[in-house]
């Protein structure tokens, strides 16, 4: 077969017949198919192709061992949240939402105990956060591991700021108690930009984009016999609570985080008035 224009889809989805892995076979020739389509349609000149090679060439230059530009541009691009979607808990009702894991997660949050700050640099106006991991019929779920990290109160990631911030700050590994409940402490998350200054910030800026997140905290949650659940909880009157630039707000995760300026309710909870305080609790599925 020659290779026209019309033909090009099928000759080159040809070429992966001899694939072994069934599942690998449908998703490059399916990605062949919609790429070929594209460029039918769209008509890229050579010099447009050419500036679309040296942009994905870029963004992977950029990516080190602590940022990761490919998720930022899955992200800006609405196909993180895709495939969340996807795959994630919408499928079982009832259960929390799941959102974007984000470039920011680290393996290796630091262990702490329930109650404990993740504010290491103790920067930021006090939070507390307070909830419970429980099932869909409302059980406890005993021994959940919640793995949370957080932008600090100026809107960066330790890992973004090596030389100001300590290594695990804004992070922290907790065990919920017996009865599923979870607290700790940290500072009342701000909205942030996203990091712009790579090719998704150059992106960002050609399209006349904004940067930026709602306020919010990451949790991973984990038990044994559950699905894992990446999520977040947005704070309810955070700024860009209506137009997150990576586009993972689900109303079911936004939170009121209540000022409290009650010396008796923060003397209860560790901590001095006034504090900001945020409910949320966590129903995983069973796998
Ligand atoms: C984050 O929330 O950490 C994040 C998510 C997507 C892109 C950039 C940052
Ligand atoms: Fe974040």
């Amino acid at each position: 077969m020659d290779f026209t224009e019309n033909e090009s889809a099928q000759v080159v989805a040809k070429s992966f017949e001899t694939t072994d892995d069934p599942r690998l076979r449908e998703l490059l020739q399916g990605l062949v198919a919609h790429l070929h389509a594209y460029v039918r349609e769209l008509r890229p000149t050579t010099a447009e192709w050419e500036h679309a090679v040296e942009f994905l060439t870029a963004t992977g230059q950029a990516c080190t061992d602590i940022r990761q530009e490919f998720i930022l541009l899955s992200d800006v691009l609405g196909i993180s949240m895709l495939v969340e979607t996807i795959n994630g808990t919408d499928a079982h009702p009832g259960t929390t939402a799941s959102t974007v894991l984000g470039p920011f997660h680290m393996t290796g949050s630091p262990r702490r105990e329930l109650g404990e700050s993740i504010d290491d640099a103790g920067a930021g106006p006090v939070c507390v956060v307070e909830g419970r991991v429980v099932d869909t019929e409302g059980l406890p779920v005993p021994g959940a591991t919640l793995d949370v990290w957080q932008a600090d109160h100026h809107g960066f990631y330790d890992v973004q700021q090596p030389d100001h911030q300590p290594a695990g700050n804004g992070r922290g590994l907790f065990t919920a108690d017996a009865q599923g409940r979870f607290r700790f402490t940290t500072a009342t998350p701000s909205h942030y930009p996203i990091p712009t200054d790579g090719p998704v910030g150059a992106l960002l800026r050609a399209t006349g984009r904004h940067p930026f997140r709602p306020a919010h905290i990451h949790f991973l949650v984990d038990a044994p016999g559950y699905q894992q659940l990446t999520t977040h909880v947005f704070v309810a009157d955070s700024a860009y609570i209506d137009a997150d630039a990576v586009f993972a707000v689900k109303q079911s995760l936004v939170r009121e985080f209540v000022t409290v300026d009650d010396e008796a309710a923060a003397a209860a909870h560790g901590v001095t008035a006034p504090f900001t305080l945020a409910c949320f609790d966590i129903v995983l599925a069973r796998r």
